[in-house]
């Protein structure tokens, strides 16, 4: 298909691959989710790391624990060419869309109240020793951080305000924490439960099924990977680690017993870039597989109102929830770019951390609302989004940023008009795309006798997101500290390319 002078764009995208042969580690957190940790809500992280390791082959080991889970890619993975933000958003994406489908499993009498959010980043681990050291760690922190929520919440259920117990047990050490457990409140802290105590490593291995049996009764057996969730209580020791031999066979062996890490080393596998200041961030997120996708779930051809509509929605919960962040998106299809301000100080302006926590509020939103708009029609598996986060540094080039977007909407959209048409006239799919190869789309159009102005303006011209100006005197009325202030979230099908919609709205890329 044709390019539009805008493609040039793309040259400000940066490459993050993670080189071989450091291993990709992904880790993600939960954004607040509630405390105490219930067993059960563990057990719905765990069911969501199982299905990662089911769904991507290069993931061989996941560790989990409270609120975070870490995935291990093997050492020579090409997962989306190792591309750090691709990586991470994937996982994340994915990982929170099974935390919600889960839910009612695990929370039967409990309705999920708002979509979860994930954020993460990478972890590059330059050797295997690297990686043992990033295991002890995370175990360390789980022992430590497991004995003080035990004394925590048990001294707030017993009447103390956070704060205070905060207080009380700061600088505490692990055998006063123990004596606390005891002493007040008659626990012995090895008898807790382990998922608490030492955390859930998820893992591939191999297993051994019987298919059928010869005639004399003999079995007949089939090797096969297996995962199983573990509660180890050394993940990081040799003993544990050698006798998985895919975890030998995928990340190396584990030479030498370790027992202390320096937080320096381990703080330095960290892969996050801050994203340069003063400019303008999109974060682009699109559909992993949604040709797939639209196929399973029936999506009209080629537009689908509740397919756009909820993405629309999902893009509009963005904008509500980083309200004082992005101010404007744009989406398309399965895709939707979400621009942050020139100044935003969003999380430092991690990147990984930014395209996590925007692709995990939207695949969560998405799966929560999915029933809203396809009352008839049950959402069949987990659907995915991957992101990118990219620097502009001129309003003029983020207007070409989003021309291009939107020229791209209409040439697709006119593609797809025209090959569906083609189709609905007994075309096979193959006739149709050969007779629109290098075909000038326009003069197809009247061909083909389609009507194309009076196709729904929201196919044509995508969906634009902004926050209606609010006026000063309405402001200072306002708590400043309301999104109110900032004023209702529109959803409009506009033309962005021409100036008269910025010329209408200078406030959006207002400097
Ligand atoms: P990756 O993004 O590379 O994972 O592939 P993808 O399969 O998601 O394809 P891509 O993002 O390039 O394009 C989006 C695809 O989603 C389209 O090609 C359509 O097949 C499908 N899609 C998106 N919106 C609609 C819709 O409203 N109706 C239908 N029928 N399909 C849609
Ligand atoms: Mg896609």
């Amino acid at each position: 298909m044709a390019n539009s002078k805008y493609e040039y764009v793309k040259c400000f995208e940066v490459e993050d691959e993670v080189m071989f042969p450091s291993i990709i580690l992904v880790w993600i957190n939960a954004y607040k989710l509630q405390k105490p940790c219930e067993a059960n809500t563990l057990r719905l992280m765990n069911c969501c790391a199982v299905e990662v390791l089911e769904e991507y082959a290069d993931v061989v080991l996941a560790y989990g624990f409270s609120d975070e889970y870490t995935f291990v890619f093997k050492k020579t993975t090409k997962f989306y060419k190792r591309r750090a933000s691709k990586v991470l958003s994937i996982i994340t994406s994915f990982f929170s869309s099974v935390f919600v489908r889960k839910w009612g499993e695990f929370f039967p009498q409990k309705e999920l109240q708002c979509p979860p959010s994930f954020h993460g980043r990478v972890i590059a681990c330059a050797s295997t020793e690297a990686l043992q050291a990033y295991l002890l760690w995370r175990q360390n922190i789980c022992h430590l951080g497991n004995q003080r929520e035990q004394c925590l919440w048990r001294l707030v259920e017993h009447g103390m305000n956070e704060m205070e117990a905060q207080d009380l047990i700061k600088g505490f050490e692990k055998s006063d924490l123990n004596n606390l457990l005891f002493d007040e409140f008659n626990v012995n802290y090895i008898s807790l439960e382990p998922i608490f105590r030492q955390g859930s490593c998820v893992l591939k291995t191999m297993g051994e099924d019987i298919v059928k049996y010869t005639d004399n009764g003999a079995p007949i057996k089939r090797h096969r990977r297996k995962i199983v969730t573990v509660h180890s209580k050394k993940i990081a020791s040799r003993r544990f680690w050698n006798e998985q031999t895919i975890l030998l066979k995928e990340l190396g062996d584990f030479v030498e017993e370790i027992n202390n890490v320096s937080l320096e080393y381990v703080r330095s596998f960290e892969f996050d870039s801050k994203l340069m200041p003063s400019t303008w961030i999109v974060v682009r997120i699109d559909g992993c597989h949604f040709h797939r996708f639209s196929e399973i779930h029936e999506f009209a051809k080629p537009n689908d109102d509740r397919a756009l509509n909820l993405m629309n929605s999902c893009a509009v919960a963005i904008l509500e929830k980083f309200w004082e962040d992005v101010v404007f998106a744009y989406g398309v299809s399965d895709e939707y770019s979400f621009i942050l301000n020139k100044n935003s100080n969003l999380y430092q302006r991690r990147a990984n951390k930014i395209i996590s926590a925007i692709v995990s509020y939207f695949t969560s939103t998405y799966v929560m609302r999915w029933k809203d708009f396809f009352a008839q029609s049950e959402l069949k598996y987990p659907p995915s989004f991957d992101g990118r986060a990219v620097c502009y540094p001129s309003t003029e080039i983020i207007r070409d940023y989003l021309s291009w977007r939107q020229v791209d909407c209409h040439i697709n959209n006119q593609y797809n008009s025209c090959f569906w048409k083609l189709v609905a006239s007994r075309k096979s799919k193959r006739e149709a795309q050969n007779s629109l190869k290098g075909a000038q789309l326009q003069k197809k159009i009247e061909e083909l006798a389609i009507d194309y102005n009076k196709l729904p303006i929201m196919y044509r011209q995508g969906s634009s997101i902004y926050r209606e100006k609010v006026d000063n005197v309405l402001m200072h009325q306002e708590n400043e500290e309301s999104t109110e202030c900032y004023g209702k979230v529109i959803v409009e099908h506009i033309d962005i390319i021409g100036p008269t919609f910025w010329l209408e709205h200078p406030n959006i890329l207002d400097e």
